[in-house]
């Protein structure tokens, strides 16, 4: 088989080897080795739209995950996760005041252990409300949604990527208002309130507004929600990003001004998320051009699609999705070959939000620190070190690590670094040093090279 020795040199270790080799024979061999796998293809959809800084999410139901079919794709091809009904309203707060997170954290679990992030779905809502809070009204229903907010967003607290904090608020038709609904009738400043209540509760998180048919760019419902959050970045109402479901089918079909929808949007200093893509009939070239789309507008941040395998689809009968049991479907290919040819961002949209960690073992004493990556682009990438402190208060921390391969910070905050060689020290900044007992705070930093998480090491004076 003598023609093997005629292939070119493999990349990575493979190469390595022969340089090895040959520097321990002595032996000055010319050998053209690719240093990085510059141009490959990614093999799933997570780590293609990686490639661009972005994210490709499913939803995915606690009642699938003991189908190890669903949680094999899912867990390979997916780096986002939303709930597709556990972090619902009638979910989470079955009685008033008592909240239940069982099978919202089976979701927020199994995606973390895979090592997702989690977009929260979803708080305010006319839509999957328990008994109790459809029969509220006025100021009383005023005032559980914002308990239901609190208590929710409290309980995921530092965890959620992003928030559907107001879902399908919006009338189909022609008015471009809003939709009749208790909500609603609680007042027309409802959705304001239910957006700064949770900044409050939760500053980490991405806080989105999310609906259907606000895809086709000509449409009134879509300049409803366009005139509303212009109306919210003028006036300071916090709100970071708008969730275009895109759930297309024959009466709310895929249009080629979709693009224009989601570029104006984040012309008004939004991200969009396309939140529960799926397209009726599965069309492969409908899916290339939304994952076009989305590739083609920086602050486009992500794509997830509603629901792993048709059969999980809730339209099953449009086999929707981008999996048929447990074969890609055309469609697949599609976007995964979309997703490999799009250009790094040039302008990734940066991810405050820390990424979801396990429950931590907490340290007898002083302090740990975790680093992990929340974004990543060619030649880039982002983390958030959690810095956590024992069964002692800390006044003062102080993380170390060093670098594999040559990586370099570009820019660090919530915390003072300094740089020797390939080892990073990182000092707390003046109003982050002090941390209770069982209590953490965050650092992050941008930093340029391939992706790494070293070990660090937490210590307290
Ligand atoms: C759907 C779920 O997929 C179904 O399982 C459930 O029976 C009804 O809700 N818009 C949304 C999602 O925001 O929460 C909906 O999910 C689909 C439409």
């Amino acid at each position: 088989m003598g023609d093997k020795a005629i292939l070119p040199p493999r990349p990575l270790k493979r190469s390595r080897l022969l340089i090895a080799a040959a520097g321990v024979i002595g032996v000055a061999i010319a050998v053209t080795v690719p240093t990085a796998p510059a141009g490959a293809a990614a093999s799933t959809l997570g780590a293609a739209a990686a490639q661009s800084g972005r994210y490709f999410g499913t939803a995915i139901s606690a009642g699938r995950l003991g189908d190890s079919q669903y949680t094999t794709i899912a867990s390979r091809e997916f780096n986002m996760v939303t709930a597709e009904n556990e972090m619902k309203i009638d979910a989470t707060e079955p009685n008033r005041g008592q909240f239940n997170f069982t099978n919202g954290d089976r979701v927020y679990n199994w995606a973390v252990q895979n090592g997702k992030r989690v977009r929260g779905h979803t708080l305010a809502w006319h839509g999957q409300q328990p008994g109790w809070m459809q029969s509220l009204s006025g100021s009383s229903l005023r005032q559980a949604m914002i308990d239901h907010i609190n208590g929710v967003m409290a309980h995921y607290k530092g965890k959620i990527y992003a928030w559907d904090v107001v879902n399908e608020a919006f009338a189909d038709g022609n008015s471009g208002g809003r939709r009749d609904s208790n909500l609603q009738r609680t007042g027309n400043d409802w959705i304001e309130v239910a957006f700064r209540t949770a900044r409050a509760a939760d500053p980490a998180a991405k806080l989105c507004y999310n609906d259907y048919n606000i895809d086709n760019w000509t449409w009134a419902k879509t300049q409803g929600v366009y005139n509303m959050v212009r109306d919210f970045k003028q006036r300071g109402v916090p709100i970071d990003c708008v969730g275009l479901q895109s759930h297309f089918n024959s009466g709310s079909p895929y249009n080629s001004n979709y693009r224009t929808t989601i570029s104006s949007f984040a012309a008004l200093g939004v991200d969009v998320q396309i939140t529960e893509l799926d397209i009726q009939g599965a069309s492969p070239t409908t899916y290339a051009a939304v994952t076009n789309d989305c590739l083609a507008v920086p602050r486009c941040a992500g794509i997830t699609v509603w629901g792993v395998r048709d059969q999980d689809s809730w339209r099953s009968g449009d086999t929707p999705l981008l999996f048929s049991g447990g074969n890609k479907k055309p469609a697949y290919d599609a976007v995964l070959n979309a997703l490999n040819a799009a250009n790094p961002n040039p302008d990734p949209t940066p991810t405050p939000t820390p990424t979801p960690t396990p429950t931590p073992t907490p340290v007898p004493d002083g302090c740990e620190a975790t680093i992990t990556t929340t974004n990543s682009w060619q030649g880039g990438f982002q983390s958030t070190v959690t810095v956590r402190a024992g069964n002692a208060p800390i006044n003062g921390w102080t993380v170390r690590w060093t670098w594999p391969g040559g990586q370099s910070i570009s820019s660090l905050w919530n915390g003072q670094h300094s740089v020797s060689g390939s080892s990073v020290t990182v000092r707390n900044a003046a109003y982050n040093g002090s941390i209770a007992a069982g209590g953490s705070t965050t650092f992050g930093f941008t930093a340029n090279g391939t992706a790494a998480t070293p070990t660090a090491t937490c210590t307290s004076p």
